[in-house]
C-alpha cells in the first residue's frame, strides 16, 4: 500500500495534538481557542525539541526514562490524554472533546519507537 501521503513521526504527533486544540476550540461548549498559558511557559509541541522539553503544570509531558523502552504508556502525555493525571489534572483537553483512543495509541507507539523525527 502506498502510504507516501501518510504523515509519520513527530509531525503526526504534532498533527494529533494540534487537532485536539482545534477540536476543543470548535466545540460549542467551549466556544473559542483555549488559553493554554496556565500550563506554564514550557508547554509546547511546536517542534520535537519543544515537545521533549515540555512541562504542563509541573509535569514533564514525556519523561526521558519512558522513551524507547516499551514504557510509552507511562508518559504523562499519554496518561493525561487517556485518563487524566492523578492530582494535577482531569483528562485533557479539559472537558473534551478528547483525543480518539487510536490516536493516543499512535503517540504511545511513537514514544516506544524512540520519538523519531
Ligand atoms: C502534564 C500534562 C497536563 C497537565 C498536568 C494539565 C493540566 C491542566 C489543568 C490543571 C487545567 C485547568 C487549569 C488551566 O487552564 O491551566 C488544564 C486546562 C486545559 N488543558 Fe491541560 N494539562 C496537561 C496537558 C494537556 C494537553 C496535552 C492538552 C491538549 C492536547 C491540554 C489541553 C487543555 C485545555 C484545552 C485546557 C482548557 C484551557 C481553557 O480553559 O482555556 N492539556 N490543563
Amino acid at each position: 500500500m502506498d502510504q507516501s501521503n501518510v504523515t509519520r513521526g513527530f509531525l503526526r504527533v504534532k498533527e494529533i495534538l494540534d487537532g485536539a486544540i482545534s477540536a476543543w476550540g470548535n466545540s460549542p461548549s467551549n466556544g473559542g481557542p483555549p488559553d493554554l498559558s496556565g500550563h506554564g511557559p514550557l508547554f509546547s509541541w511546536t517542534t520535537k525539541a519543544a515537545l521533549l522539553a515540555a512541562v504542563g503544570h509541573g509535569n514533564q509531558l514525556i519523561q526521558p526514562d519512558v522513551i524507547g523502552n516499551g514504557k510509552g504508556n507511562l508518559a504523562h502525555l499519554v496518561i493525561v490524554l487517556r485518563t487524566g493525571l492523578k492530582g494535577p489534572a482531569t483528562r485533557m483537553p479539559e472537558g473534551g472533546p478528547y483525543v480518539p483512543d487510536d490516536q493516543i495509541q499512535e503517540i504511545e507507539n511513537w514514544i516506544n519507537d524512540g520519538c523519531p523525527d
